[in-house]
């Protein structure tokens, strides 16, 4: 890279929209700071300065270009921040991407785990690998979430139907939460002190990951919000809903290296838009599970 190039570099998905749109706000916003945005479609809008290229995460191939892409105009600089941030919920696991897994495993697991397996060797010493999760995927939080792990049941579920869609996305949310800890716990990343984060923006409302719901499922989810979450979250703050601008403040901070979960610990949790470090669910911190999805996800994305 040449004099005129800014020092710190950050590559993001996600950042089109919801929370991450205002997180992308304000690390767009920091001074030296050259941010490169993956979004699929064409035409997005992004703040001055933001390069965006084109990444669809339904599509490996598309998130092996957008790899390529990414490391051939950094020219030999590392990244300093990786911020996997894209997610999606769908009504049902009926829906397939490109390479024939389920959308919603496909998306929000496979296509971040190939994107920072391929990114990760590029990242700069001490740099920060941020992926967003969710505490759905924990049954103590959410009564859906998976309590097994079967990567192969996930990536070909035999079951679609009422409710499928909910427990996919928690399930994925699981996943993003192990190759977190996968990435935390590798010889490399310790060596070279990179920041390995799990975070959880905590119930997020007015961004559009239910946009693929029906019109009726909306009005129920919005009608839980406006009753049950209500009372619900006098006892249980974590049902209570935060905003998008706080969330996003809180995954620039992640990001950038303003907030960080003390020793030994990778997961982030919002709770009431406060920054908590708890434990996650005893299925995220089982090693088995996180060797066993790390394997299987390998070989599904075609590496090592
Ligand atoms: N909202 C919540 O309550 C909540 C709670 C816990 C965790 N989360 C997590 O927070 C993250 C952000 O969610 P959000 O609530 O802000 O939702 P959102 O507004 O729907 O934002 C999702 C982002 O992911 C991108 N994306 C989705 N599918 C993609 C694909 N195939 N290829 C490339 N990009 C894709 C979207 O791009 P487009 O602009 O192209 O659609 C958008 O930028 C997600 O990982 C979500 O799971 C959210």
């Amino acid at each position: 890279m040449d004099q005129t190039t800014p020092q710190r570099v950050v590559v993001m998905t996600g950042a089109t929209s919801g929370l991450g749109a205002h997180a992308l706000r304000r690390i767009a916003a920091q001074p030296d700071t050259r941010v490169v945005v993956g979004a699929r479609g064409s035409g997005r809008t992004a703040p001055h300065g933001v390069e965006v290229r084109p990444l669809d995460l339904a599509s490996l191939e598309s998130v092996r270009a957008f790899a390529d892409a990414v490391i051939s105009r950094l020219d030999g600089a590392r990244i300093d921040m990786l911020v996997l941030n894209a997610g999606m919920q769908t009504a049902d696991t009926g829906r397939r991407s490109a390479d024939g897994y389920e959308l919603t495993f496909a998306v929000n697991h496979l296509a971040h785990y190939l994107l920072a397996r391929l990114l990760a060797p590029h990242l700069a010493d001490q740099g920060r690998l941020v992926i967003t999760t969710s505490d759905t995927h924990d049954p103590a939080i959410a009564p859906i979430a998976p309590k097994t792990l079967d990567p192969q049941i996930l990536a070909h579920p035999r079951k679609s139907g009422f409710g499928t869609g909910m427990r996919a996305y928690s399930a994925s949310k699981l996943c993003n939460l192990l190759t977190a800890q996968s990435f935390a716990a590798l010889d490399e990343i310790k060596a070279r002190r990179i920041t390995v984060i799990a975070f959880n923006p905590g119930l997020t409302g007015g961004t559009s990951l239910s946009r693929d719901a029906s019109p009726a499922m909306r009005a129920v989810v919005t009608l839980l919000m406006r009753t049950v979450f209500r009372v619900v979250g006098r006892f249980r703050p974590e049902y209570v809903m935060g905003t998008p601008e706080r969330s996003g403040e809180l995954l620039a901070d992640a990001s950038l290296g303003n907030l960080t979960p003390p020793p030994g610990r990778i997961y982030l949790s919002l709770v009431k838009g406060e920054p908590t470090f708890p434990d996650p669910s005893e299925l995220a911190r089982s090693q088995d599970a996180r060797d066993l999805l790390w394997r299987e996800s390998a070989v599904m994305v075609g590496i090592d």
